[in-house]
């Protein structure tokens, strides 16, 4: 069970939040080191958003999960309205800045991402059925996958995560929550079924897109049929052309080729057409002779564009069915 820390030990353990990480949608988060030695990355809960409710569900969450693909909880920190969360650190940062690094410079290799998506779905399908608990992330993303010195990829962040028994896979949601661009879209159309597993599923194909097409699913200065990338991906393939990205030898292309289809898979609108995780690690792990061609993921996808400034737009002024307007990305929030 993970340590509890008086607010002073924090203090003491980021030598007064000297050096910080980064910041996300629930506060800071700042190197530290604890008295025995190792670092840890410490993120203090600071916007009103982190109420006492999503923080004991996230100590509880990740308090009781070891797996090798899972961020390591180490400690917490509830003191009055000081409340921080100690982790293991991961000195390789989070992903997204080897997918979207500027002219690949700190790219990795096709098999490096491979390996780290199979890690990745290797961390969910823990999540989903590893523990006696259902647990549903609902914000999977490259900012929340964190790599280890070995780039072992680590699933982190269960701010948005609740525990749910194995039995009762379909969940009501009340409010819509996750990163827009990743979140499955049965969070905005009731009609094309329940939210249950099959969302981080879809996450994990926008994320899978992203890492093997070494950009952005949504990219405004992108050649105009390359905007929405999914799309994109989807007519080359439905016209047998080639994904070309870059000098890459035939093994990388054919893996490349692979994490797509499984991604076009994954990002199927409706959730009983996608894959479980357990059939996402097969297709991965296997050859890709042995894939089918997926049904088209979208309403419709040539010659539809999003309005770049739908970004902007409240989830409510959110209006059609077009798909590829949920699926702009804001990550630069
Ligand atoms: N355990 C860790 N080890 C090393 N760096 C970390 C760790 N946890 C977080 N970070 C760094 O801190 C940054 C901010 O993380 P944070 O989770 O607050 O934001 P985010 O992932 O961008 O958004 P969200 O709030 O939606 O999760 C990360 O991008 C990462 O670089
Ligand atoms: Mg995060």
């Amino acid at each position: 069970m993970p340590i509890r820390y008086s607010y002073s030990e924090i203090k003491k353990m980021t030598n007064g939040f000297r050096d910080k990480l980064g910041e996300g949608g629930y506060g800071s988060v700042y190197k530290g080191k604890l008295r025995s030695g190792p670092p840890v990355a410490i993120k203090m809960l600071t916007k009103p958003k982190a109420n006492g409710q999503d923080f004991i569900n996230e100590v509880a969450t990740i308090g009781r999960i070891h797996h090798v693909n899972v961020v390591q909880l180490i400690g917490y920190c509830a003191e009055r309205s000081k409340r921080a969360l100690v982790y293991d650190f991961m000195p390789n940062g989070s992903l997204e800045k080897y997918i979207f690094s500027p002219e690949g410079k700190l790219s990795l290799s096709c098999e490096q991402m491979h390996e780290i998506s199979l890690g990745v779905a290797r961390g969910i399908r823990y999540l989903h059925q590893g523990c006696n608990m259902q647990i549903l992330h609902f914000d999977i993303k490259p900012h929340n996958i964190l790599l280890n010195e070995n780039f072992t990829p680590k699933v982190s962040d269960f701010g948005l995560a609740k525990l749910y028994s194995t039995d009762d896979s379909i969940v009501t949601m009340t409010a819509a929550r996750g990163t827009l661009g990743y979140m499955a879209p049965e969070f905005f159309y009731k009609n094309i079924g329940g939210v249950s597993h099959k969302a981080d599923i879809y996450s994990f194909g926008m994320l899978l897109l992203e890492m093997a097409g070494k950009r952005r699913n949504w990219n405004s200065s992108a050649n105009s049929s390359q905007i929405f990338f999914p799309s994109w991906v989807y007519d080359q393939f439905a016209e047998g052309k080639n994904v070309q990205i870059g000098e890459i030898t035939e093994e990388e292309s054919m893996m490349v080729n692979k994490m797509m289809l499984v991604a076009l898979w994954c990002i199927q609108m409706r959730p009983s057409d996608r894959p479980s995780i357990n059939k996402v690690i097969e297709m991965l792990e296997g050859n890709i002779e042995l894939l089918q061609m997926p049904p088209k993921p979208f309403l419709y996808s040539k010659g539809m564009h999003a309005e770049n400034n739908g970004m902007n737009e409240s989830l409510s002024n959110l209006s059609g069915a077009c798909m590829d307007s949920l699926t702009c990305d804001i990550s630069g929030r």
